[in-house]
């Protein structure tokens, strides 16, 4: 599947940024291949446009806010929060143009993070009660692109079987390859997989969970949320919850900005947020040396014969299924990037 290509993908919210990098004037960012402008307007609201100015196509990314509009940086043309041209510098008297001539898109700030989605929203943006409950802390991890598709990241999350194999070096098991698979549930928009699967505790982790053994029994709730954004909620025996909320918003078919934060039901004295982000950076760098390496043409089509699969695949194949009739719904069907060569060879046996 190619990401760019499907325009269903394009009616779901992502984070694309923390809020506080707004702060800090207009924000460029590509989502699914599109390039917008992220910015806050001195009213309050975050807003996102199209990064082009329809006079002379300058990114509107490298003007400046100048109370509730965006003032482009090559002849100063300003819009509002609306895309609509509220003044041409060089016409005062014009009050600006007529209708709304830089597409807008829905923007919102949640959870720290500003979500955009480039059409009708089909799903709203998940509600996790941790963000306002005081015994929960939120800590922003990560935030950088990875060279990989969004959906390798988000089976990687759900498949089991690649800790022991990837994760050797800090939680994983390699002697014990086949682990528990998840009891999965499928909803609305997504599903929720739940397992319980024996980890190994290195020294740091100890520390973090204040949990001595060498092997832990992680209570495992994750929750897929079509199409890159899952919730990993592990409960420890002690009663301690790490709950990483990650996101693979798509930049284009071969990239994805993950965006990375996490609940925790301690305090800073009981584990220091670095130390728990350092963890979690391990760990995550363990994922991204393989999942850069796989090809970002994700099949969906699992009779392709493109990929070979397993019984532990299953949370994988069930995203594969729902994506596939989830474009389906929507009059769409794959885009591969096989599908330009098919074409040719189509023309050429009809000629
Ligand atoms: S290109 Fe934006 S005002 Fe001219
Ligand atoms: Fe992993």
């Amino acid at each position: 599947m190619l990401v760019t290509r499907q325009k269903t993908l394009r009616r779901f919210w992502y984070p694309v940024m923390p809020v506080g990098k707004v702060e800090a004037g207009p924000q460029p960012f590509t989502l699914l291949g599109e390039k917008i402008v992220v910015w806050k307007a001195a009213d309050g609201d975050v807003v996102a446009l199209a990064d082009r100015c329809p006079h002379r196509s300058a990114a509107l990314s490298l003007g400046w806010v100048d109370g509730n509009a965006i003032v482009c940086p090559y002849h100063g043309w300003s819009y509002d929060g609306s895309g609509t041209c509220v003044r041409v510098p060089q016409r005062p008297e014009s009050n600006g143009l007529k209708g709304r001539v830089v597409p807008s898109f829905p923007c919102t700030v949640r959870y720290g993070h500003v979500w955009v989605a480039l059409g009708e929203p089909l799903a709203p943006i998940p509600d996790w009660p941790e963000e306002d409950d005081a015994s929960y802390r939120r800590i922003d991890q990560f935030y950088e692109t990875w060279r990989c598709a969004g959906l390798r990241l988000m089976e990687n999350s759900f498949d089991n079987a690649h800790i022991h194999f990837v994760h050797r070096d800090t939680f994983g098991d390699i002697d014990n390859p086949d682990p528990p698979q998840p009891a999965i549930e499928r909803l609305p928009y997504g599903f929720v997989a739940r397992s319980d699967v024996p980890v190994y505790n290195n020294e740091l982790q100890k520390k973090n969970l204040r949990d001595d053994s060498a092997v832990t029994i992680r209570h495992i709730t994750a929750r897929w949320y079509m199409p890159f954004l899952r919730r990993l909620h592990i409960r420890y025996p002690s009663g301690l919850d790490h709950i990483i909320v990650t996101a693979a918003t798509p930049i284009a078919d071969d990239r994805c900005q993950v965006v990375q934060f996490c609940f925790r039901s301690d305090s800073e004295a009981d584990a220091p947020a670095r130390d728990i982000i350092a963890f979690d950076r391990r760990v995550t760098e363990e994922d991204r040396a393989v999942l850069e390496s796989t090809d970002f043409d994700v099949p969906l089509d699992m009779n392709s014969g493109v990929e070979r699969h397993m019984p532990s695949d299953q949370p994988g194949l069930l995203m594969r299924r729902m994506l596939i009739e989830l474009l389906a719904a929507h009059g769409e069907s794959e885009h591969t990037r096989h599908d330009a060569g098919r074409a040719t060879q189509e023309q050429k046996s009809s000629s």
